[in-house]
């Protein structure tokens, strides 16, 4: 039996999916799976259909011109079709769909998923928004103390990479008077043995994140309270009377804690990311039900691609619709799930919601800085800096050097698609998003995307990795490198000792690839500027994405630096560095070329202790 087959009832993705006959328009009553879900499972199946892709990723690649690829991919799966009805005729096979399975991996589509949603007309939602606009404007101005608001507010993720930079605006901002941060207890183990070293409580994480976050002046310090929680657990695991506490002074919960690993199984994701919701949805819940609270409302941090692979239409913020070429992975899946439990507690409940969707985040947009985050977009700069330290500087002989060489050719390869697009926006655009929110009650109900209008194609990302690190990355067709490429390559890595560079690039083309194929969503944008009247001007992504790959390589040594003391150090030294640079050159520090960085850098740092000169 299937480890998916054995889950938990209240875990069944039909609790929010249902699967339904293309052909009669029922619903069909077949169990569905997770795994059912996700895009890995509905390719390289049969030879024939990687092929396929191959084909349509070279087409692509010559053309340019996605929606041709996909006309052709269609008349060729029509062709095979026809094929196999003729061939099923001649060889007396009454059903043609087994020899076209058979023969060229393709299967009629029967059915297609969509979410099981509330019924309600546009005319109740609308009535309902406008109630709740109401009732969050009324509250605002009850928060408000000598002509300001004075916000109270609870943080979920506070220690993690988004959240430290709402604690870091938040400090600054004289309209928030008091932000707890419900923090879990922190397990610390030998890393070679496993054996637990020592376990850090929620304070002693608190104090941690203030120093580092250069807050631990008592000015700034004062705003913030550290409590012990869990959102895992119901009341996200709070004490009695912390519960109570907050109950009488809480405006606001910002939800921005989740598992955000793109290849943790199923139910991890699930507990992290869709109970995590549902235990801090009921509790502003009940926030907003208790007499005489000062509640406002509840933020939900989402992700824009709750959208998954939506190939055809633009991804819109008003709603969520099952995408039909599937998800990337658990954690995709489990936040449109939690995003679905959301629209529930504000249609059903009438929660004063409003639900922020970031795209892929990176570092600060002036200077890159990201405290230490090594996730998502950071990895593979970081793994393949590494992979040109490790393989660029070979030592032994002539033969081993040569055979060092060609292999670190082969290691800088990545799945993708010159013209695929991602979505990438810095950390400080999206929480100047999250602490507006706060402020406006315009925004209940509503889907806010926080993204780019001005996405990066794969070639611009490798042409900036060229130039800022040195690392020629070359795009490689993505059917090819999962199915041959990269098992040769990890094979070819243990055969000269660096199998742990060989574990990380295969983790990173199977974690990391799915968002470097054609086919990648484009998200609307706009309610960010119309709604919470961020700046029209987004940050520039080329300019950003070039901080990080200078941020990465300089204070992290590509992720190499791991101590987090020492990364708030660095970053510090870094900020001036970079300020002082846009004092020199008059513009952003992005916009200078590489060579001049690196000039600028070898008058200014000493790198090796990481100090100013
Ligand atoms: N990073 C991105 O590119 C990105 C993009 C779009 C949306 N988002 C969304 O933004 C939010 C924050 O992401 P991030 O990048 O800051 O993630 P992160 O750096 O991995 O931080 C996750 C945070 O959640 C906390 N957390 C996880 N499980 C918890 C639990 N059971 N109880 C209490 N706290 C728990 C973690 O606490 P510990 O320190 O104890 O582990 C940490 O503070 C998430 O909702 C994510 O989906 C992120």
């Amino acid at each position: 039996m299937s480890k998916e087959k054995s889950l938990p009832p209240e875990l069944e993705p039909s609790h929010y999916i249902e699967k339904v006959s293309l052909v009669t328009g029922e619903v069909l009553d077949d169990e569905i799976q997770p795994k059912n879900l996700l895009v890995g499972n509905h390719r390289d199946y049969h030879l024939a259909d990687v092929q396929a892709r191959r084909f349509m990723s070279r087409l692509l690649k010559a053309t340019g011109d996605e929606e041709l690829v996909r006309e052709k991919m269609k008349d060729l799966r029509e062709r095979g079709h026809r094929a196999s009805e003729m061939i099923a005729k001649a060889i007396g096979q009454r059903d043609p769909s087994k020899v076209s399975k058979a023969l060229f991996g393709l299967k009629r589509k029967e059915y297609y998923f969509r979410y099981r949603k509330p019924p309600v007309s546009h005319d109740e939602i609308d009535a309902l928004l406008a109630e709740m606009r109401e009732e969050a404007a009324e509250r605002l101005a009850a928060a408000t103390v000598d002509g300001r608001p004075a916000l109270r507010v609870l943080l979920t993720g506070g220690t993690g990479f988004v959240g430290q930079e709402i604690m870091w605006q938040a400090a600054h901002d004289d309209d928030i008077a008091e932000m707890v941060v419900l923090i879990r207890p922190k397990v610390i183990r030998d890393r070679k043995t496993g054996e637990v070293k020592e376990t850090l409580t929620p304070a002693d994480r608190g104090e941690a994140l203030l120093r580092r976050l250069w807050l631990d002046t008592p000015e700034l310090a004062d705003k913030f309270r550290f409590v012990a929680g869990d959102v895992e657990q119901p009341h996200m695991g709070l004490a009695d009377d912390e519960l109570e506490r907050l109950r009488a002074s809480l405006t606001h919960l910002i939800h921005c804690a989740a598992s955000v690993a793109f290849d943790d199984p199923y139910e991890k994701s699930f507990r992290a990311n869709v109970t995590g919701t549902l235990n801090a949805l009921a509790f502003s819940h009940s926030l907003q039900s208790a007499e005489d609270s000062p509640f406002i409302a509840h933020l939900g941090i989402e992700t824009s691609y709750i959208h998954g692979r939506q190939v055809k239409i633009v991804a819109r913020e008003e709603e969520v619709v099952f995408p039909r070429n599937f998800y990337n992975n658990y954690y995709e899946l489990t936040k449109a799930m939690a995003s679905i439990e959301t629209e529930r507690f504000i249609v059903e409940k009438r929660l004063r919601v409003v639900e922020l969707c970031p795209a892929i985040v990176i570092g600060e947009s002036r200077a890159g800085n990201n405290r230490g985050d090594a996730k998502v977009v950071n990895a593979p700069v970081n793994v393949f800096g590494r992979a040109h330290q490790a393989l660029s500087k070979p030592k032994g002989t002539f033969v081993d050097r040569s055979s060092a060489a060609m292999i670190a050719k082969m290691a800088c390869v990545f799945p993708g698609d010159p013209s695929a697009e991602m979505n990438l926006i810095p950390v400080d655009r999206v929480v100047a998003g999250i602490v507006a929110a706060l402020k406006k009650p315009g925004a209940m109900g509503r889907r806010i995307h926080l993204g780019t209008d001005n996405r990066l194609k794969s070639q611009d990302i490798t042409e900036i990795v060229r130039e800022e690190i040195g690392v020629d990355v070359k795009l490689a067709d993505p059917t090819l490198h999962r199915n041959v490429t990269l098992p040769v390559l990890t094979k070819l890595l243990a055969g000269v000792k660096q199998e742990r560079l060989g574990n990380a690039l295969e983790k990173l083309g199977s974690i990391f690839g799915s968002y470097t194929e054609w086919g990648q969503p484009v998200h609307e944008v706009g309610r960010d500027v119309e709604i919470l009247g961020l700046s029209p001007e987004r940050p520039n992504t080329r300019y950003a994405f070039r901080m990080l790959c200078r941020h990465n390589r300089y204070v992290q040594d590509f992720g190499q630096v791991r101590d987090l003391d020492e990364i708030s150090r660095r970053e510090k030294i870094w900020w001036d560095f970079c300020m002082d640079l846009e004092g020199l050159t008059g513009g952003p520090v992005g916009a200078v070329s590489a060579e001049e960085f690196q000039r600028a850098i070898a008058e200014s740092l000493d790198l090796e202790g990481f100090v100013h000169k």
